[in-house]
């Protein structure tokens, strides 16, 4: 198994390119069910969860052709993927496969909206919390889907169609909302979403869905209008740049000090961790390149945050701030308010020689002057990003085992943080 070597202490300087939004990407190649036509999708990151999506919507009968950019390639814009679901040969996502990422859950909509029928298993996913899918399934009842749930299988049945409703979520969430979104846009008649996520990856989608040819208003606000069609037509379309990409680099150069272009980094993505960041003391100006990051001399000054839906800050951020907070000059409060159970790099921070205690929902993190490095284990995407951010401040050598959890969201992570001037390696085997 790869494992990531990391020899800590140096700056980072120069340009870091901003790749596309893995969690645009994913909902944006599930659109592909909706249409005979071809969609094309730009700017697609090289990562392990857009492969194996890949490979599930193949299964399904989407043909799918790659070009613009191979493995270990340098240059800025991603892949292009050329997605056409002319015709759904199997409407059943198999458990081995779903259980892999979570995400892959929602091509349940659209496979319903289209064909009338779909089996897909319960989904797995990071182990961040319970992770229910609840909210999913009563997007389907509300459009006039039949749900139930067998063997470990949600099968769902629209003989006649789906159909517009409002839907009114009791707590925020972007996958609901995704899927009610994809879901209604080839729904009969109007839906109302209320209590929408207002994600930016969700107005990506509807933007996408709106050249598609379904009428889409409100996404990016809290309550969401579709008018559905009958049949949707192909598109082209670029997906965003990834903000919890961008916010990590900029947490990394937080962390070690120096000065970084983070190239086609939009400010309107992440405003309040950029905001949470300048208040640590770092610089973070926006260019006509992208967001320009430094930290020169001064200490890390320790702000509080709690993890909130956008536009607050994002949860995929925490793990990343807490590294970052590890060497703050005093002590700082994190408060995670979207998953139960996300605080699983606590101990692995603590191997480095973290001080941070838990208290419920809380963390609270005791900057020290020095971290040490040492083997540590990923855990999920986010939390295992946190400990390369503790492993290039540390003093000597980390180990970030078991790097798969890295490579479902980080597209050449090593490569670009090197070429920053950080020593990190891949280790194979
Ligand atoms: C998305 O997950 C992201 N994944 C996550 O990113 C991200 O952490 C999360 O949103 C929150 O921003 C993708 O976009 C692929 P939710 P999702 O539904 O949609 C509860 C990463 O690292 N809930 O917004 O699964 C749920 O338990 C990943 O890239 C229900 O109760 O998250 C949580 O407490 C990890 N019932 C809250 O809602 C449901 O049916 C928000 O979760 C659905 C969710």
């Amino acid at each position: 198994m790869d494992r990531i070597r990391i020899h800590g202490g140096r700056a980072l300087n120069g340009t870091i390119p901003i790749s596309g939004a893995k969690n645009a990407a994913l909902p944006l190649m599930i659109a592909s069910l909706l249409t005979e036509e071809k969609l094309i999708l730009d700017n697609v990151p090289r990562l392990a969860d857009v492969g194996l999506l890949q490979y599930i919507l193949g299964n399904h009968g989407v043909d799918i052709m790659v070009s613009g950019k191979r493995a270990g390639d340098e240059e800025n814009a991603g892949q292009t993927l050329e997605l056409s679901a002319k015709n759904i040969v199997d409407t059943t996502a198999p458990y081995h496969l779903v259980s892999k990422m979570r995400a892959s859950f929602w091509v349940i909509g659209p496979l319903l909206a289209r064909t009338g029928e779909a089996k897909v298993s319960l989904p797995g996913g990071c182990a961040i919390g319970t992770r229910p899918v609840d909210f999913h399934l009563d997007v389907l009842r509300s459009l006039g889907g039949e749900i139930e749930i067998s063997e470990g299988y949600v099968i769902a049945k629209a003989k006649k169609g789906l159909r517009g409703a409002k839907i009114s979520f009791p707590k925020v969430s972007v996958g609901a909302t995704h899927a009610a979104l994809l879901t209604a846009s080839l729904a009969k008649g109007e839906a109302v979403i209320e209590n929408a996520a207002r994600e930016p990856e969700i107005k990506d989608v509807a933007d996408c869905l709106t050249a598609m040819g379904a009428k889409v208003e409100g996404a990016g606000t809290s309550t969401i209008r579709i008018q559905g069609r009958d049949k949707l037509n192909g598109a082209r379309h670029a997906v965003l740049p990834d903000r919890i990409e961008t916010g990590t680099y900029a947490m990394a150069v937080a962390m070690t000090g120096g000065d970084v272009m983070l190239a086609g980094a939009r400010e309107e993505l992440l405003v309040a961790a950029l905001d949470t960041l300048r208040g640590t003391g770092t610089k973070v100006t926006v260019t006509n390149e992208g967001l320009r990051v430094s930290r020169n001399g001064a200490g890390i000054v320790p702000v509080d945050v709690t993890t909130e839906p956008f536009p607050g800050f994002p949860t995929d951020l925490q793990a990343q701030f807490m590294a970052l907070m590890s060497r703050a000059k005093g002590t700082s409060r994190i408060r995670e308010t979207i998953f139960e159970n996300r605080f699983m790099h606590v101990q692995e921070l603590a191997r480095l020689g973290a001080n941070i205690s838990l208290d419920g929902e809380t963390a609270i993190v005791q900057g020290v002057e020095k971290l040490k490095g040492a083997p540590v284990m990923a855990t999920d995407l986010r939390a295992s990003v946190s400990l390369v951010i503790g492993g290039l401040a540390a003093e000597g050598e980390t180990t970030v085992h078991r790097v798969y959890h890295l490579d479902r969201g980080f597209e050449r992570l090593e490569q670009k943080l090197a070429r920053c001037g950080a020593s990190i390696e891949r280790v194979s085997g």
